[in-house]
């Protein structure tokens, strides 16, 4: 006879604000061939997560348990996974609180396929800065393919994932410029390791500088713009959406003139990109500003502190 162990879960039945994240009991998930268990200890809380609440997101279909990364062990796995039981795991994306559920929850069922392994030794809560914030962060700056002392732009500064490429592109030896709209934060973006701030006002860059690269998290309103100002050669990545606009209206392709426009989606992590990603974080001591950490049962809260962004940098809940 199977046993069921209960566990508490953030369900979203319909969309809607905040109180659309129903605590509800529900039974422990159970390993099978292909899937263990994740008992989730902290995770980070993001607008796009909001934005999938609000209805946002046409490929989620509710209920869903929301939540696309968490850090945790794993609790339960098929003898022949490749993992351990007890293992310290992270996963992202690739479908986790979106396709399937995600992260809202105490264990949750994740494919073998995107558990990887993470050389860290910190508190689950620092860990918890990592998974996609640096992850995204790491495969955009490698999509970019600088050369050493490379001059990079990132168009969103002020942004978590924002921060994670100043300091991981400082640590590859990159020069960096970061901007934010707000001119009272271009301090605050030098402090964070940019060697140079510029605003970021009304769409449009205030500097004739040109880059070698650029990483766009704002998104399509201000992607042609980014492109306007990369070198002849280079690439423009788009990684973000904080404008909250999907889609380039009039978009000409020969505006581009022989520079090269891509995207980065966090979903292309794998266990060579973590130990890669890792090893670079743990030589520089890389972290990022932890703005706020709530309890589990106050997740709600957490979703909408991201969304008034009271402070700069990640908001994480912890299961402890
Ligand atoms: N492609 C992927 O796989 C992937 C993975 C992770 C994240 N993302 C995307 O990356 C972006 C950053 O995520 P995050 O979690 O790091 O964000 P975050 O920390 O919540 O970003 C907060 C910052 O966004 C800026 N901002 C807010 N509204 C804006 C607007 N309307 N226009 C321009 N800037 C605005 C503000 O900067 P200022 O006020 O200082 O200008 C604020 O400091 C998001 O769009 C997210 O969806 C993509």
């Amino acid at each position: 006879m199977e046993v069921h162990i209960i566990m508490k879960a953030f369900v979203v039945n319909h969309a809607g604000d905040s109180s659309a994240l129903e605590l509800v009991d529900r039974p422990m998930p159970h390993a099978d061939a292909t899937h263990s268990v994740m008992r989730i200890r902290a995770f980070g809380v993001h607008r796009y997560e909001v934005l999938t609440r609000e209805g946002g997101s046409p490929s989620v279909h509710f209920p869903r348990v929301l939540g696309v990364e968490a850090v945790g062990e794993v609790a339960a796995t098929a003898p022949d996974s490749g993992l351990k039981v007890g293992a310290h795991v992270l996963t992202i994306n690739g479908g986790f609180g979106r396709a399937f559920d995600g992260s809202y929850e105490e264990y949750a069922l994740v494919p073998n396929k995107q558990l990887y392994t993470a050389d860290y030794q910190g508190s689950w809560t620092d860990f918890a800065q990592y998974p996609e914030t640096f992850s995204t962060a790491y495969g955009a700056l490698q999509s970019l393919r600088l050369a050493p002392h490379d001059h990079l732009l990132v168009r969103g500064g002020t942004s978590a994932v924002g921060l994670a490429i100043i300091k991981l592109a400082k640590a590859s030896g990159y020069q960096v410029t970061a901007t934010s709209r707000k001119a009272a934060r271009l301090a605050f973006l030098r402090d964070a390791g940019a060697d140079e701030a510029v605003q970021d006002r009304d769409g449009q860059l205030q500097t004739e500088s040109m880059y070698a690269g650029i990483i766009d998290l704002v998104g399509a309103t201000t992607v042609m713009n980014s492109v306007a100002h990369i070198n002849v050669g280079g690439t423009c990545c788009m990684v973000g959406l904080l404008s909250g606009e999907w889609v380039m209206h009039e978009f000409s392709p020969f505006d581009l003139q022989n520079r090269y426009l891509t995207t980065y989606d966090s979903g292309f992590a794998d266990q060579q990109l973590i130990n890669a990603m890792f090893a670079l974080i743990n030589a520089h001591h890389i972290t990022i500003p932890i703005s706020k950490v709530f309890p589990f049962t106050d997740l709600p809260a957490a979703q909408d502190y991201v969304m008034a962004n009271p402070q700069i940098g990640e908001v994480i809940v912890t299961t402890d």
